[in-house]
């Protein structure tokens, strides 16, 4: 089966080097002129955003195409634990990942850690095509590793990714589970994967995994290894600041637990329609721009899904044109900015989404994507008509760094709450960039709490960091039998 998953955040950190210099070479041989000003992402033409804009949108109408296939279950009791995993913000806020270990010894990997999907896949050590420069799984050196050999194969907009299921024990934020089944890709048609991140970790649900394996996430909650049923996310912003380099401390992921000093007020709660649980799936009742309600294009809420691995947020024609519409001077684009809306740079533009009776803005640094010109910008809601049983709003990371973000298995639900000031304070340019977790603390090369790299050059410790992690791991690990 193939049910194609790849976050757009994978493309968007292969395309855009987020740096304030301008001529930045990608990998894939692209050069993109960049400058940042108050807003990162300035193209030298219309072309080239929309080149890049056009991509963002064909990924995520592909990872959203996918069969849903419900499977067996899985899972078995342990100690009840939560743990927190420090995130790297990559590129501009274009994805957000954090850190894993698989097998015994332990190896240390960087993920996408993704909401919109529920395999877990890294590349392998014996990575044929586009795998070069990240760290690969190297399974004949685990103790623990055992080959399934089964194929897998995960089919992208402009490409594909393919190797074999396996299994083996991963780590991750002081749990553990001893024989998950995941993904090692040997072959990658293009540059899907921006150094240091190595794959991707699906954090919905088992009913839409390709593997159709239990993701790792389920294991633990089903197995009861969390003090409560659910995980969260805080994510930082560094789109909107000049200098902000291309890693930078990206917020936290947290799993089973909230952590109180994240949020203020109460988190509000909009469970999953019944039977619905594939993705993060819940009803939106409302947008308003600049306090104006506009149609959503339906009567009565539509779902969307809420989607950590997606850059931006997709809806329906309409519905994105009604956003515009609101804002003078904006007009939809063309050619390759085909789906994007254009407008004046200089409007503030803010748009909050309600669900249930709650209202929660964006703010506008968020909502402004891009600039096109010294004066035009698109926004970061782009049209997405993708049909059939696939939701029709993607709610990504434009959205989700304005909340905490709670999803709960039991009942099935996400939550949202207002970010604490200091949550808030983790978007800081100043901040060291963190370095992977295992436990309950960060864990690096400078000992507990990490060292300072400056956030640039992140990958240069990632050996190094293996080998501390299989040493940190077993006295903070609650192990899921
Ligand atoms: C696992 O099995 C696949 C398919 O048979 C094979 O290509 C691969 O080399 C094996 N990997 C290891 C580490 O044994
Ligand atoms: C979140 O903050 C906004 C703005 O201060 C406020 O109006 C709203 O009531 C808060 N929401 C919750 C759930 O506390
Ligand atoms: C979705 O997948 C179906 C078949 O798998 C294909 O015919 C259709 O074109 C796809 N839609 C999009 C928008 O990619």
């Amino acid at each position: 089966m193939i049910a194609p998953m790849l976050p757009i955040s994978l493309l968007l950190a292969s395309l855009v080097a987020a740096t304030p210099q301008p001529a930045i070479v990608s990998e894939r041989g692209y050069t993109m002129p960049l400058t940042r000003r108050t807003n990162p992402r300035v193209f030298a033409s219309e072309d080239e955003a929309g080149v890049w804009l056009q991509d963002i949108a064909n990924k995520l109408v592909v990872k959203y195409n996918g069969t849903i296939t419900p499977s067996d279950t899985n899972g078995s009791p342990s100690k009840r634990a939560q743990g927190t995993n420090l995130l790297v913000n990559q590129n501009a806020d274009s994805s957000y990942y954090g850190s894993l270990a698989v097998g015994t010894p332990a190896q240390a990997f960087q993920v996408i850690l993704d909401t919109g999907s529920s395999d877990l896949w890294l590349l392998s050590s014996n990575c044929q095509r586009g795998c070069a420069a990240v760290v690969p799984f190297d399974g004949t050196s685990s103790s623990t590793f055992n080959n399934l050999s089964t194929p897998f194969k995960i089919t992208y907009g402009s490409g594909a990714a393919s190797g074999y299921l396996v299994q083996d024990v991963v780590q991750m934020a002081g749990f553990q589970v001893p024989k998950q089944t995941f993904a090692v890709v040997n072959s990658v048609t293009s540059d899907l994967l921006n150094s240091p991140v190595s794959g991707l970790l699906g954090l919905a649900f088992q009913s839409i995994a390709s593997s159709r394996a239990v993701p790792f996430w389920q294991a633990l909650v089903q197995g009861g290894a969390w003090d409560q049923p659910l995980m969260s996310f805080v994510l930082t912003r560094f789109g909107n600041q000049a200098r902000a380099n291309t890693l930078e401390p990206g917020g936290q992921f947290t799993m089973g637990f909230v952590d109180p000093t994240m949020y203020t007020g109460d988190i509000v709660y909009t469970n999953i329609p019944a039977g619905q649980q594939s993705y993060w799936l819940i009803p939106m009742t409302g947008i308003s721009v600049q306090g104006v309600p506009v149609s959503l294009g339906s009567t009565g809420p539509v779902n969307v899904a809420i989607d950590t691995g997606t850059t931006l947020i997709g809806g329906p024609s309409s519905a994105i044109a009604a956003i515009f519409a609101q804002i003078p001077g904006s007009q939809p684009g063309s050619g390759n900015t085909a789906g994007y809306w254009l407008y004046p740079c200089k409007t503030q533009v803010t748009v909050a989404l309600t669900f249930g009776g709650q209202s929660w803005s964006i703010s506008p640094s968020d909502f402004q994507l891009a600039a096109v010109s010294s004066t035009t910008c698109t926004g970061a809601f782009f049209e997405l008509n993708m049909g059939g049983s696939a939701p029709s709003w993607i709610i990504g990371d434009t959205f989700l760094k304005n909340v905490v973000s709670v999803y709960r298995f039991n009942p099935p639900s996400v939550g949202f709450a207002n970010l604490s000031s200091t949550a808030q304070g983790l978007s800081n340019i100043n901040a060291p960039v963190p370095t992977p977790t295992l436990g309950l603390s960060p864990v690096g090369p400078g000992g507990k709490n990490g060292g300072k790299n400056g956030g640039i050059d992140h990958s240069w410790n990632i050996i190094q960091l293996a080998a501390l992690l299989s040493a940190l791991a077993v006295g903070a690990l609650n192990v899921l039998v």
